[in-house]
């Protein structure tokens, strides 16, 4: 007997972080992935943990997790979907594609402006996402990075302990781009590294640093075990002080590379990286978007647009019947496919992993007042992934 999509109860939470924990290869580690994301996998986000049950038993299982996000002071309400499983003995029967659907259609429900998938399948492409922003991808080595050091700022960096959280919060409140966060839901995703266990392997860590004993930046950093490799996760505040705490993070975490990536619209870091030699290989997309309303969106970045290029420009969406059209300046330009407008809107990178989604953005032919202003600066997970 087949049920749903639906939302879980209470009740099926267990069985969900069991299913999940498993799909996603974290009990390998010990891992319950409710330690990894407790935001999403807890009874006051059980209405977002989507399900199909067969027979009582859940099978097929999405998550949701709705906030803010700001954008240069524009604030957005996002949906992050992440952890879509289905049990192996019952895939290709359209369960995980009628989750997505079932998701899409809750997040229009609830008023979403963005929806940021993380994956890049036909799954979320026949949906309507697309995978869009630009994450330039920089790898470090060992030898690299002693370059960095010779950069004359004095600065303490130290280890984050519980008692740095407001640190932590301020630096990343000065971002122009960056989830809501209120204190406590800082706190969650921070202090999740000490309750799931991966901070006592060393695995994630965050540096914080100090400049005249005040705080200047911080980076968070992931390692697999047995990896010679780390991850920036999330920085924010002082990107020479960032640069300079990643040479500490190499000792500190024991790693021969490091991979940063860095959105685009962060010319600050992508420029001092150049100034030391380093260029990014390619540059991916930090998940698959979707708009969910693009005139609203529209309507929603214009303070954005006329702040670059003032208010006289009709800058603007119009929702036809076979397609939107976009204006500014007297230029129009006609997208058939909502999915096109969202790749031109936040940018295509260099490496685009599900290439049947048929979705081709030539910046260069586009007219050359949008590309004043588009794409528009790029937004990563940060410690909100799921
Ligand atoms: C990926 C996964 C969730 C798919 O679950 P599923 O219930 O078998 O999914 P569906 O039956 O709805 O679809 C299976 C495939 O057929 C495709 N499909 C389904 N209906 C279709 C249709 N009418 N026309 C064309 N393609 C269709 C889907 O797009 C999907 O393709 P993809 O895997 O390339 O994205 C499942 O394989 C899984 O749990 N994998 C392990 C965990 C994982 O990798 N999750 C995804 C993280 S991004």
């Amino acid at each position: 007997m087949f049920e749903g999509p639906r939302a879980a109860i209470v009740g099926e939470l267990p069985e969900i972080v069991k299913l999940v924990s498993w799909m996603f290869g974290f009990d390998r580690y010990g891992i319950s992935i409710n330690k990894v994301f407790p935001h999403v996998f807890c009874e006051e986000n059980v209405e977002n943990l989507r399900v199909i049950t067969c027979d009582s038993r859940i099978v097929s299982h999405l998550s949701i997790w709705e906030g803010w996000l700001y954008f240069y002071g524009i604030r957005f309400k996002v949906g992050l979907i992440g952890c879509v499983c289905t049990h192996p003995d019952y895939r290709m029967r359209g369960y995980a594609s009628m989750l997505v659907s079932d998701a899409l259609a809750k997040l229009r429900r609830d008023g979403a402006d963005i929806v940021m998938v993380s994956g890049a399948r036909t799954l979320y492409s026949r949906a309507g996402c697309v995978e869009s922003g630009i994450l330039y991808d920089y790898r470090i080595t060992a030898d690299t990075i002693k370059l960095i050091t010779d950069c004359r700022d004095i600065l303490e960096v130290e280890a984050y302990t519980k008692d740095k959280i407001l640190d932590l919060i301020e630096l990343y409140q000065r971002e122009p781009i960056r989830f809501r966060r209120s204190y406590e839901e800082f706190k969650i995703l921070v202090d999740r590294m000490f309750t799931a266990g991966v901070e006592a392997e060393g695995y994630v860590s965050i540096l914080l640093a100090y400049r005249m004993g005040k705080p200047v930046s911080y980076v968070a950093l992931l390692r697999w075990p047995g990896s010679d490799l780390a991850t920036v996760i999330e920085y924010a505040g002082s990107r020479t002080a960032i640069l300079r705490m990643l040479y500490d993070a190499f000792r500190i975490l024991n790693v021969e590379r490091m991979r940063l990536q860095v959105p685009y619209g962060d010319w600050d870091l992508v420029t001092l990286l150049e100034g030391y030699g380093l260029k990014p290989k390619s540059s991916y997309a930090p998940a698959s978007f979707a708009i969910i309303d693009p005139v609203r969106f529209v309507e929603k970045i214009e303070p954005y647009i006329e702040d670059r290029i003032g208010v006289n420009v009709g800058f603007k969406a119009v929702s036809c019947d076979d397609c939107i059209e976009l204006y500014i300046s007297g230029e129009t330009m006609r997208i058939e496919d909502p999915r096109k407008l969202t790749a031109i809107l936040f940018g295509r990178p260099s490496v685009v992993h599900n290439l049947r989604d048929g979705i081709h953005v030539d910046m260069e032919a586009i007219p050359k007042v949008f590309r004043r202003i588009l794409p528009l600066p790029s937004i990563s997970y940060g410690l909100n992934y799921i």
